[in-house]
């Protein structure tokens, strides 16, 4: 079905429509064998119904295995809403979405991804406490972007040192894919530990802000994932490491926030026979889960969180040292590895 994995078995997708705000909405729960399928809900433009409900699929999959690396008690889920053609009542449209999300019952907690807010995380309160990823006056909360830059950051620190024998990100090249909310901060960390950046982004503002405030050099789009650097770190969306883009790299070691970076399985092999070490996705970009999981337990607390988001970098270099006694590519043993952890928790 539409590409999956012989091995991805949903426990409930949801097709969710409410003529009256034009919602048409994929709720996907994947897995709550470790808890409630937890899991962002992204707004986005989709070339067909059948390739939102491939994005729910593989995202929410992608979801499960990443709270249990993370060590989370929370299964995987993931939402996509089919963005509307023309003018739409934002609010309108996420509370519809929100009592969508309120009648599974809590199996599916929200927050935000591409395309979402926290003022529309706000907005669905009203209808359903199955959302987080809220800012509150005086707590711990909000937009998780920040926290799942920083996993990136010490995941690209962490395969620095490890991959190319770096002690320090100091001179070291990285081009950035995507100057998004992820990307952005993520930027700003790397630029504050003295590397070298290469950016592009489909919005040449945010290019050319990265080229005033950080020396950056700008690429074209249809460039970035092929220019000479050490470190290539996907922030845009997924597939980008694909059968075309695997032969053009140049980099030695790939992290990056995007959710499912690998078109296929296969391309974790090839970029494995081409000498190039993919840290894999899930692993590194889950600080903004551990945020809003942290968050919505209500346990948040900015210097905890942060010590945990940091420890993606200890599980990095755990998962090298399994590649190198398992003789296998990264991502084939984050798959065994994670899924060993989808178990039901005492
Ligand atoms: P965003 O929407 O704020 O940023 C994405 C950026 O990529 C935008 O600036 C966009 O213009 C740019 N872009 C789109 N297509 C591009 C292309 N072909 N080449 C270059 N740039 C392109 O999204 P955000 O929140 O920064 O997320 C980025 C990725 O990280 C997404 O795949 C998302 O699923 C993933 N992610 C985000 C998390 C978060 O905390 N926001 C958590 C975990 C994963």
């Amino acid at each position: 079905l539409f590409g999956l994995p012989e091995q991805a078995a949903h426990e409930r997708v949801l097709l969710a429509t409410d003529p009256a705000t034009g919602l048409k909405a994929i709720l996907a729960v994947h897995s709550t064998a470790r808890g409630p399928a937890f899991g962002g809900c992204r707004l986005w433009h989709y070339e067909s119904e059948a390739a939102a409900l491939n994005d729910a699929l593989r995202l929410s999959q992608g979801m499960s295995l990443k709270n249990a690396l993370a060590d989370l008690p929370f299964g995987g889920g993931k939402a996509v809403i089919l963005k509307p053609e023309g003018a739409f009542d934002r609010p309108a449209l996420f509370a519809a979405f929100g009592r969508a999300v309120q009648s599974l019952n809590g199996a599916y907690i929200t927050a935000e991804d591409v395309g979402t807010t926290t003022a529309d995380m706000r907005g669905m309160q009203a209808v359903t406490p199955y959302v987080s990823g809220i800012p509150r006056e005086g707590a711990f909360g909000g937009d998780p972007s920040p926290k799942t830059a920083w996993g990136v950051f010490v995941s690209i620190q962490a395969g620095a040192r490890l991959v190319l024998g770096r002690s320090s990100l100091d001179g070291v090249r990285v081009a950035l894919q995507g100057l998004g909310a992820v990307g952005w901060h993520l930027a700003e960390f790397l630029h504050q530990a003295g590397a070298k950046l290469v950016v592009a982004d489909v919005d040449a503002a945010k290019v050319e802000r990265a080229v005033a405030q950080f020396g950056a050099t700008a690429v074209s789009v249809a460039d970035i994932l092929a220019v000479d650097v050490d470190v290539l770190a996907p922030c845009a969306l997924g597939a980008s490491l694909n059968e075309q883009t695997v032969p053009t790299l140049r980099a030695k070691l790939i992290a990056g926030a995007a959710n499912n970076q690998l078109a296929t399985p296969a391309d974790g092999d090839a970029l494995q026979r081409r000498g190039i070490c993919y840290l894999p996705d899930y692993l590194v970009n889950a600080g903004g889960i551990i945020s809003v999981a942290r968050e919505y337990r209500n346990e948040g607390e900015e210097k905890a969180v942060m010590a945990e988001v940091s420890k993606i970098a200890e599980r990095v270099e755990e998962l090298l040292q399994r590649v190198q006694a398992a003789d296998s590519t990264p991502a084939r043993v984050a798959d065994d590895w994670a899924r060993s952890k989808l178990v039901r928790l005492a």
